[in-house]
């Protein structure tokens, strides 16, 4: 099964997911650019996106934590998920998500 990632750039990336694994940790182990300090624990936003298309309404309701950990998050719109809380599996074949400002890894993080 695959994602589709919109990286900070714009730039489009169809990545290949198993079952299981957080959003956020197919999105960091493709190499995007994903900070995601807290490596989801749901205690930092770094890993918050934008969902598109009609996948807001085909993920399962957010819980009070990540409603909250995402008030701290910038740029946070109706459709703002925080990627660590979403795990794949077939129901998210396909899923397209857009990497919210304030998920960049830090420049010395990154090199
Ligand atoms: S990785 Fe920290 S809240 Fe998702």
């Amino acid at each position: 099964m695959f994602i589709n990632v919109t990286d900070q750039q714009g730039r489009r990336h169809r990545l290949e997911a198993l079952e299981g694994f957080r959003v956020m940790e197919v999105i960091r182990d493709w190499g995007l650019d994903i900070k995601a300090e807290c490596g989801g624990a749901c205690a930092c936003a770094t890993c918050h996106v934008h969902v598109g298309g009609d996948w807001q309404d085909r993920l399962h309701a957010p819980l009070d934590e990540e409603i909250d950990r995402l008030d701290e998050a910038f740029d946070v719109r109706d459709n703002s998920r925080l990627s660590c809380q979403l795990l794949m599996s077939e129901e998210l074949d396909g899923l397209e998500v857009r990497l919210a400002p304030g998920t960049e890894r830090d420049r010395r993080d990154a090199a």
